[in-house]
């Protein structure tokens, strides 16, 4: 696997490709990155994947500064699953003057949910990512490969991609989950046995919340405020503090009054102690 530390490098190496496959991540990999990784390995000529902790998508009061970097395993996890190549560049390669050019998101879709409790970080996504693309893809088009967990996140870059006319492909892969349940995060490891045992129990709020939205028939017979604010006082029960139990559209994220036959998905976050977790579950 070559590690290219500067674009200039990665560049050079990527003009001999026609479909670069790409997945970006902030490192501390885990089973979730690395399917995102076994995609990419047959969606491309060559996989690259990035490890980058970018500034830009964290609030002053997060956890930018003890986000676990374990470059070393990650090399070892790459390898494992054959990636071609890592960019990895430090900030000054990546950011080499403040990044005073941002890539502003669609309010409506970027300001709500994950952007009401962290404001500006898919502002901060946005912009490393098309930086990443401009890195990866200076040559050609090609694929880049995200989770769904990230529900939100993925449906702002695909707006992204189409709205900026990026030559990028965007696929998807599932949500890792552990044998209990819980969504594969690198957060997860901040969690203590105690509160790993609880974490399960956001995905089965979603999983309830889901079920009965699944059983309810016809317009108006489904009450969906109040399913909602049953399945955060539950969490609330249990000692989370939830930011938000909710369904919505998958296509645009707007508020869901009354069942119709449109995909629908709900998604949540809540904190557990020091740890913020986020999930989601198409309906
Ligand atoms: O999903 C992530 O890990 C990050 O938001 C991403 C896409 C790598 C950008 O920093």
């Amino acid at each position: 696997m070559l590690i290219a530390r500067t674009v200039a490098e990665l560049r050079q190496h990527l003009s001999a490709f026609k479909q670069p496959a790409f997945v970006p991540t902030m490192g501390n990999l885990h089973e979730g990155h690395l399917n995102l990784l076994r995609i990419a390995k047959v969606s491309g000529d060559v996989c690259v994947a990035s490890i980058f902790v970018n500034r830009l998508q964290f609030l002053p009061t997060e956890d930018f500064a003890s986000y676990p970097r374990t470059f070393d395993s990650d090399c070892d996890k790459l390898r494992s699953v054959g990636c071609d190549v890592l960019f990895a560049p430090d900030e000054t390669e990546l950011y080499p003057q403040p990044q005073t050019f941002k890539v502003l998101p669609d309010p409506a879709l970027a300001d709500i949910l994950e952007g009401q409790y962290r404001p500006g970080f898919f502002t901060g996504v946005c912009t490393v990512v098309l930086k990443l693309f401009h890195c990866v893809f200076a040559h050609s088009g090609g694929v880049a490969v995200f989770g769904q967990k990230d529900f939100q996140q993925l449906l702002i870059l695909r707006r992204m991609m189409t709205q900026l006319a990026m030559p990028v492909d965007i696929i998807t892969g599932e949500t890792t989950r552990a044998p209990d349940g819980l969504a594969l995060s690198s957060r997860n490891g901040y969690l203590s046995t105690d509160e790993r045992a609880e974490a399960v129990q956001l995905s089965m709020a979603l999983k309830a919340l889901a079920a009965s939205v699944r059983a309810a028939s016809g317009p108006g017979r489904f009450d969906v405020a109040a399913a909602e604010s049953a399945a955060m006082d539950s969490l609330r029960a249990r000692g989370w503090v939830p930011d938000y139990i909710t369904l919505r559209r998958q296509h645009d994220l707007s508020t869901v009054t009354a069942m119709g036959s449109e995909p629908l998905v709900v998604l949540g976050a809540a904190r557990l102690g020091k740890t913020r977790l986020i999930d989601n579950l198409v309906v």
